[in-house]
């Protein structure tokens, strides 16, 4: 069987197949089938080697799949079911500790870039009923984040506007999620075609964050001068400034990622001020995740899958995902 491992150099032209002997299942083990993986942020700065991990190291956090096999003990999952991976190796359950978020998939421990997989069975839940593999790949990092973010630490609901940035995976989770829960949602984009696609998706507003730099007050505008309740920071930099003008007073503000590569600029009078909660967060637990496969069985609702890649194309797909010319999630079937 295929894999890829992480070479000694690192970058998109270091990355290479190698073949190794099909694991064998042992007791509380499950062997799945990898059918498919997601591209994530996290992924692309592994393989580029500005985020350590050792050599041989199998990269990629998400992957869903089918159980083939499983070992004695293992009652949670039978040969045929269908599988997704969990982001953590040790957060099952419970609040955030440093040990349940020290071991991420694809660098600590080994990720899901390989045709066949052996690991414990609490390294998987069921993947949503409804999705295709491509689809069900895009949930353990991207669907988890936003669901994460919205529903345990925002806990929004019906009538909250919830503000996402531009049209990455875990920005157009937010906004599905979002409008399934019955909330209201403006979202920013640099692109008049993705704006569209936006508002398909059910965004009540989008502004276009390059032609209105001052796109705070104009979330602030469009919610008839009260500001937003709910906003996922995937930006950083100096762009926070404006997500935090476009709050509204006691409102939280999500903080997720940092695709701006400038340094962040903290106007702590305006958190004060609005007497903001900032919450940082990464991912989520493996129950996190059971709920979410509930919700997107109960709504129906299918992840944007943007492009879909052969298992080859790893290093192409990255350079697509280098490029920005995504909505959504860009996937690798396996
Ligand atoms: N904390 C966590 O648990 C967690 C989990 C997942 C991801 N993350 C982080 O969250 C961030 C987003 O991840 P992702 O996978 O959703 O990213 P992604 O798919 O690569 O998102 C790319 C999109 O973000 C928008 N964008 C890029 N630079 C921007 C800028 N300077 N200002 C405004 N929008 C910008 C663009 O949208 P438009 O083309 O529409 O303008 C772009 O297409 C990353 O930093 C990632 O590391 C964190």
């Amino acid at each position: 069987m295929r894999q890829y491992e992480l070479a000694e150099e690192r970058g998109l032209d270091e990355l290479a197949i190698v073949e190794r002997e099909t694991p064998a299942v042992a007791a509380g083990q499950v062997l799945v089938r990898v059918r498919a993986t997601s591209l994530n942020f996290h992924d692309y700065i592994v393989v580029m080697g500005w985020f350590p991990a050792e050599k041989g190291r199998i990269p990629m956090s998400d992957g869903a799949g089918e159980v083939v096999a499983v070992g004695e003990g293992v009652s949670a999952f039978k040969p045929g079911d269908r599988v997704i991976s969990t982001y953590f190796a040790n957060w099952l359950d419970g609040p955030v500790t440093a040990e349940r978020v020290a071991m991420m998939r694809g660098d600590q421990v080994d990720g899901l870039a390989a045709e066949y997989v052996v690991r414990p069975a609490s390294d998987f839940t069921l993947a949503p009923a409804n999705l295709g593999f491509e689809e069900a790949a895009t949930l353990p990092c991207a669907g988890l984040t936003a669901w994460r973010a919205l529903m345990v630490e925002a806990k929004i609901k019906p009538g909250d506007v919830v503000l996402v940035e531009g049209t990455g995976g875990v920005s157009i989770f937010a906004l599905q999620f979002a409008v399934a829960a019955g909330a209201q949602v403006i979202a920013t984009t640099s692109s008049e075609a993705k704006a569209e696609k936006l508002r398909a998706l059910g965004a009540t507003h989008v502004i276009n964050y390059a032609e209105t730099p001052d796109w705070g007050a104009e979330a602030v505008r469009l919610t008839n001068g009260r500001g937003v309740d709910v906003l996922l920071e995937v930006v950083g930099g100096e762009g926070i400034t404006q997500s935090i003008a476009a709050m509204r007073t006691g409102g939280i503000i999500v903080l997720i990622g940092a695709l701006s590569r400038s340094p962040l600029k903290f106007p702590m009078l305006g958190v004060l001020n609005r007497n903001l909660r900032l919450q940082a967060i990464t991912v989520g637990s493996r129950k996190d995740q059971e709920d979410m496969v509930r919700a997107i069985e109960a709504s129906g609702m299918r992840p944007v899958v943007s492009s879909t890649f052969a298992f080859e194309q790893l290093a192409e797909a990255f350079r697509h995902q280098e490029a920005h010319g995504h909505f959504g999630k860009i996937c690798v079937t396996i």
